[in-house]
């Protein structure tokens, strides 16, 4: 019987994979969006533009994150200006700005297709109830939101656009059609309309006013923004802050986004 031959190895044996390490702070998301190389896995057929599933890395990090490049966005007339991809940005500025942090560490930059924003992913709890926590009243976080997305004129904020991490953490994604000069606030959360803005919310909206006049973010937004809508924006915080409440609905506008999740 002839011998069988010995196996021969057809490639040197690899080292063992080093684990990457995810960013372990904000400024470490950022450099990691900024400058990290992006790796396109999919798009998300959920998205109604080019919403691209990438990973991002560098040196030992790495990432999973969104990337829309401009080039895959629809037209939209009631946005004739601008970019979702720069609204996305702005939207971010100012949640971090006011000290929300409800917008995922966000930036503008060139990929693969062109410039876009490139959004660090967000691994929401599949045991929070979305539908439930999007009716919820006593969710500090998502009321904050609730303020946030006044402060954006936010026209899309769907069930599905809440990113739970906890039950009582969460973050917001999808704000390209945010920012409108006239008051277009289309959410599911209207349930504090009218209602007192609690005091955390006057200490962010005066936080916002004094960083829209003469911080960073002063200097950001005309990069994303046109100035009238940069304008708008000063307005909306002015204006809660003269009101002190939760908006109500507008009355020629769909108030609730379809379909809602
Ligand atoms: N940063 C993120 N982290 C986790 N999930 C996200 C993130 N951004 C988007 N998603 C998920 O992908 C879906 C589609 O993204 P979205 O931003 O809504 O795209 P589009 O602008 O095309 O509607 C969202 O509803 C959400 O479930
Ligand atoms: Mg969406």
């Amino acid at each position: 019987m002839a011998e069988k031959p010995p196996a021969r190895r057809l490639s040197r044996p690899r080292p063992p994979r080093q684990p990457k390490q995810s960013p372990d702070d904000h400024a470490a998301a950022l450099e990691l969006l900024r400058e990290g190389e992006l790796e396109v896995e999919g798009r998300l057929i959920v998205a109604s533009n080019a919403t691209l599933y990438c990973t991002i890395r560098r040196g030992s990090t790495e990432s999973a994150c969104v990337y829309k490049p401009i080039a895959g966005e629809r037209p939209l007339w009631d946005f004739p200006h601008g970019t979702l991809a720069g609204r996305e940005v702005a939207a971010y500025a100012v949640s971090r700005a006011a000290g929300w942090d409800l917008v995922p560490p966000t930036v503008y930059r060139d990929g693969p297709f062109g410039p876009g924003m490139c959004q660090l992913w967000i691994e929401s709890d599949a045991n929070v109830d979305l539908v439930a926590l999007s009716r919820r009243s006593d969710h500090q976080m998502l009321r904050d939101m609730a303020v946030f997305d006044a402060v954006v004129n936010n026209a899309d904020r769907k069930i599905g656009h809440l990113l739970p991490v906890s039950a009582e953490r969460l973050y917001g994604c999808d704000h390209g059609v945010c920012f409108g000069e006239e008051y277009k606030l289309r959410t599911v959360l209207w349930q504090w309309r009218g209602r007192k803005l609690p005091a955390r919310s006057i200490e962010a909206l005066v936080r916002l006013r004094g960083e829209l006049a003469s911080g960073p973010l002063a200097g950001e937004l005309p990069q994303r923004l046109t100035a009238s809508e940069v304008r708008a924006t000063r307005q909306r915080v002015e204006l809660l802050l003269e009101e002190r409440v939760h908006p109500y609905p507008p009355e020629d506008w769909p108030a609730v986004p379809w379909p809602p999740y």
